[in-house]
This record gives structure tokens, sequence and C-alpha cells, in this order.
């Protein structure tokens, strides 16, 4: 176990940036996430950590040791990527031994370290099957397995659930999890599912362009994002310009008055996500940003309504309701109804 001290790191090719000098601090026993759209430098810099790809500059500290220019087998980091498949051609039992056959681990050792990893994600049963006969999430716990039996002290995972299907994805995430906090391992993993990140991160980063845009909890991200960017990517959210006027509120484009519990001077867009609007079918006596629409149309979410609501300046907001909610409000689901919506300030983010 150890922590791991990432400053400067950048990697070019040709005239492309792929790692825009990233600086990251992962702590001893933390999960933290990496997303981020499609070609922003994820998979580069989790391969710069790993050994896989020399960077051009910047530093990786782990443990207090630099390993920036180490090669991969001297710097005990246990891998799962995507593409990093088992051996084909051999058992279970000896795909998980190869890494430590390889590290020169004393030959008594390894039959018990193969099969406490094994036993780690549940498979002691399956040791001398051949990948093939192994079902997808099988397959990827034997990969999990084979990094944890080097006993690391980094895990690194680039989009280790992706080729599974929806439910078997769910149960391994979550044995991952428990596994990663039962052995305290420091992990970096790379996700592009988002509620994967925002369930089992301790912290997220988001990148974007070989950048970092924001580092924190799910929490963070989710109602503190620091810019417009972060606030689109994760999780959905109605965006309505405009800007800060003399009297302090938000005055959208539309006409919409809103008061936030901040204001960032400068400030030209309301953030505010779909959860955070409550719905009533009778205007509020009091309160700030109480607003009236009319109902433009609805679609169920399993338990619950998406609501969108058109304000009377042209714009469009869309509600995340209960069914019991709508009920207790007395709200009809009906086009053009007229509609009374409200938001506390500390959920308007202005940005
Ligand atoms: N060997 C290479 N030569 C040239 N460009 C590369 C090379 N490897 C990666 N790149 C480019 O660097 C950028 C970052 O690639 P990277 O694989 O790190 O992205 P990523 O964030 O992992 O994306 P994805 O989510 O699609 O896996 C991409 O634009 C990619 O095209
Ligand atoms: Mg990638």
């Amino acid at each position: 176990m150890a922590n791991i001290a990432i400053s400067g790191l950048n990697k070019t090719y040709g005239s492309f940036r792929a790692v825009d000098f990233i600086d990251l601090n992962v702590q001893e026993g933390e999960f933290v996430i990496v997303l981020g759209p499609s070609g922003c430098g994820k998979t580069t810099t989790l391969r710069m950590l790993a050994g896989f790809i020399e960077p051009d500059g910047g530093q990786v500290i782990l443990g207090g040791r630099d390993i920036t220019y180490e090669p991969p087998y001297r710097r005990n980091i246990g891998l799962v990527f995507q593409n990093y498949a088992l051996f084909p051609h051999l058992t279970i039992f000896e795909n998980v031994a190869f890494g430590l056959r390889r590290r020169g681990v004393n030959h008594s050792e390894i039959t018990p370290r193969v099969k406490d990893a094994l036993s780690l994600v549940d498979l002691s049963h399956l040791t001398d099957r051949l990948p093939r006969q192994l079902s997808g999430g099988q397959q990827q716990r034997v990969a999990i397995a084979r990094a944890i039996a080097i006993r690391p002290d980094v895990l690194l995972l680039d989009e280790p659930l992706s080729n599974l299907d929806a439910k078997l994805r769910l149960q391994v995430r979550d044995e991952l999890r428990s596994l990663q906090k039962r052995l305290g391992i420091t992990t970096i993993m790379v996700t592009h599912d988002q509620d994967e990140a925002m369930s089992v991160g301790d912290r997220l980063v988001l990148m974007r362009s070989g950048r970092i845009e924001q580092i924190g909890s799910p929490d963070d991200l989710y109602n503190r994002p620091a810019n417009r960017f972060v606030a689109d990517f994760i999780g959905r959210t109605n965006f309505l310009r405009g800007r800060i006027e003399k009297d302090q509120a938000f005055h959208s484009e539309g006409g919409i008055v809103l008061t936030s519990a901040s204001q960032p001077p400068g400030a030209t867009e309301a953030m505010i996500r779909p959860e955070a609007i409550r719905v009533r079918s009778v205007p509020e006596q009091s309160g700030p940003n109480a607003i009236s629409g009319t109902i433009h149309g609805h679609v169920f979410l399993g338990g619950l309504i998406e609501l969108a609501i058109d304000m009377p300046g042209g714009e469009r907001i869309t509600g995340v309701i209960s069914p019991r909610e709508l009920e207790e409000a007395g709200v009809k689901l009906i086009p053009n109804a007229p509609v009374y919506i409200s938001v506390a300030p500390k959920d308007v983010v202005l940005l």
C-alpha cells in the first residue's frame, strides 16, 4: 500500500498534447475514479503510471520513491485493462501465477498466494479451467485476482467492467469495491459509466483535452461543479443563460429571476439539477425562486416522472419528481396546464 503523487506529468504525440501537465495526489487506500470524454488522455495517463508509456516530463512518486522511468515490472502496480486479456492457453491458476513467477516469488509461496487471490474473487473452484471455459464476469474477476496476487502498492483499472452486461457489471463493481476496501489497495480506475464513478469513487478526477477540470468527491462534482463543462458532463442539468443584476439576483435571458446561495462575479449561467425542482398546482405564498410555467410534457423514468415545463420567456426547465410528490402537490399531467415551481437558493448554482 502506498500513496501516489503525480506532478507535471505530460505526453505529446507529434504536435498533439495527449496529457497536459497533470498534478494528482492519491492517498493510501483511496479509490480514485478518472473520467472524461473519449480521447481526453485517461488511458495515456494510466499507462504512464504503469510504465508502458514513457512521459515527456513530470514525476510519479510511489510511496516516496520516484518511479517515473522505472520499467513496469519494478513498479509493483497491479493492472486490469479492458484489452489486457488472460492468456488463453494457460489455466486460471497459471494465469494468476504468471505475475508472481515473473517477479521471482519463491516457488513454495506461489500456490498459497494464487489460491488466496482466487478465493478473494470467489473463484477457488475454477482454478483448472481455461479462460474460454469461464463467463465474461468470471474472466474479469480472474484478471482482478491476477492483479492483486502480486500484492500491488497500487491497482490501476482501465474500464475493467465495460465488456460486462449491465447486471454482471453491477455485481463485479460491488465486489471490486468491497475487495478494494478490505485490502486497502490504493486504486485508480477509469470508467465511462457515471453511476459507477459516483457509487464507488472516494474522489473523482474529471479530465478534458489532457487536463484535469476538477478533482473532488462525487458530491463536489455533482453539486459544486467548478465550471459548465463539469456540470454538463456529470449527470443531467438545466442551464439558463443570463447575468447577475444590481439586485444581486440572477436574471435569465427569458426573464426568470433567481436567488442563489452564492454569486460568483461575472456568472453567465445558472445551473439547476432536475431533482431540485419542486412543483405545485397553486402559487407559493412566499419564498424565493417561485416561478410559474406550463406543463409541456412528461416521460416516465422507472419510479420517477420527468416533467418538461415551459417558462413564460420561452425557456424550458426539466424537473424529476416522484409520482407521490406530484399527487400531493395536486399537479395534473395535462399539456399547457399551469404549474408553479420553486428551487431552493442553495440549488441554484451560478457559473
Ligand atoms: N500512440 C499514439 N500516437 C498518437 N496519438 C495517440 C497515441 N496514443 C493516444 N493518442 C491520442 O492521445 C489522445 C488520448 O488518448 P487516450 O487513449 O489516453 O484517451 P482516453 O481518454 O483513454 O479515451 P477513451 O475514453 O476513448 O479510451 C487521443 O486523442 C489519442 O488519439
Ligand atoms: Mg482509454
